[in-house]
């Protein structure tokens, strides 16, 4: 190109031509290169200037200044207005739904013991019983001494007990619900009618029949006149709510501190005698560590395995899926994972 007042214009109305046909960003891009970049002919025209003849530098310098000015002009234009139809196209085309459906986002769910918790204590409030709750970390006294276990019974060795460091704080993990009874003995005054769900802890190896954190559900009554026949009366009732209206129960003689006489309940199921807990007639020296009168007052407890009651009514063969929280599992059960 010549750094004439022609040439230069030609220059300018070739870039600006273009700029103003220009209908897009992405080409704007290619033009910007071609006429206005470093290595546009008026860029150029402007790194010549130092060749121009002395005389003329001035005026040429003027021309090429004002030529470049209004080339970027154009561009600076043109870029603005095209950003601004793009940002308003952008708002249209990419506009969210807020009212189109969301995808399903799964929630979670109660676990089948919690539901079977939840279900036994309803079936004892409506038969007027309170539920009952203490902490799982527990006092030795309550857990053993106040329920007549002496310190020499072998429930107490380290192999069923996790005991708690240090030693001298004398608590242990509960290995059963019974230090509940205690508590509400100690609370309450009789009549007394309560069950107490919960979390017990015994120095087990989890295999498929064994778990070292288990679930027990805990049975009280005192009030006047009680017998084992209201205590029998009233497993048949929870035997008949967990497993069906033809279960049979029978009460088979065992020995627990805390009750005398004590008994094993065994429940009929698909042609078979299943073990499912212990009760008895409270001990008359656990009544009377809680300061109930036993010349007025009888009571009977009972207390069962709350994975065991799953297991037998479901037919869960393996207790791993019952504490390892697979929601395939938990799935059938209508929980978890929906
Ligand atoms: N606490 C006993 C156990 O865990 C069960 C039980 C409860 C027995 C109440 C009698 C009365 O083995």
């Amino acid at each position: 190109m010549s750094l004439t007042p022609a040439g230069i214009s030609q220059v300018v109305a070739a870039a600006v031509g273009a700029i103003k046909n220009c209908t897009s960003l992405e080409e704007l891009k290619k033009i910007k290169i071609e006429h206005v970049g470093d290595k546009s002919p008026i860029s150029k025209a402007s790194q010549s200037l130092g060749s121009v003849a002395a005389d003329q530098k001035a005026e040429v310098g003027k021309l090429v200044g004002a030529a470049k000015a209004e080339i970027q002009k154009a561009f600076d234009e043109k870029f603005s207005l095209l950003e601004l139809e793009r940002d308003a196209r952008v708002l249209v085309e990419e506009r969210v739904d807020v009212t189109l459906p969301s995808p399903r986002i799964p929630i979670g769910g109660l676990h089948p013991l919690t539901i079977l918790t939840n279900e036994i204590s309803d079936l004892f409030l409506g038969l007027g019983y309170k539920v009952a709750e203490g902490p799982e970390l527990e006092s030795e006294w309550l857990n053993f001494d106040a329920l007549n276990i002496p310190a020499d019974h072998p429930a107490r060795t380290m192999q069923d007990t996790f005991f708690i460091e240090p030693l001298e704080s004398k608590l242990v993990l509960r290995t059963h619900t019974s230090p509940v009874q205690i508590r509400t003995m100690l609370e309450n005054e009789p009549p007394i009618y309560v069950i107490c769900p919960g979390r017990t802890y015994r120095a087990d190896e989890l295999d498929a029949t064994h778990t070292p954190v288990f679930s027990q559900v805990e049975g009280l009554v005192v009030d006047r006149g009680i017998t084992m026949a209201d205590l029998k009366g009233t497993l048949d009732y929870f035997a008949r709510a967990m497993f069906g209206p033809d279960v049979k129960t029978r009460l088979r003689p065992s020995f627990f501190p805390f009750t005398e006489p004590s008994a094993e309940v065994d429940f009929y199921f698909n042609g078979r005698w299943i073990e499912w807990g212990g009760c008895g007639m409270v001990n008359p020296k656990v009544l009377e560590v809680c300061g109930i009168d036993t010349t007025e007052f009888s009571g009977f407890a009972f207390g069962m395995g709350l994975e065991r009651t799953l297991m037998v009514r479901h037919g869960i063969t393996d207790m791993h899926d019952i504490v390892e929280g697979d929601i395939r599992f938990t799935r059938s059960f209508g929980s978890g994972g929906r």
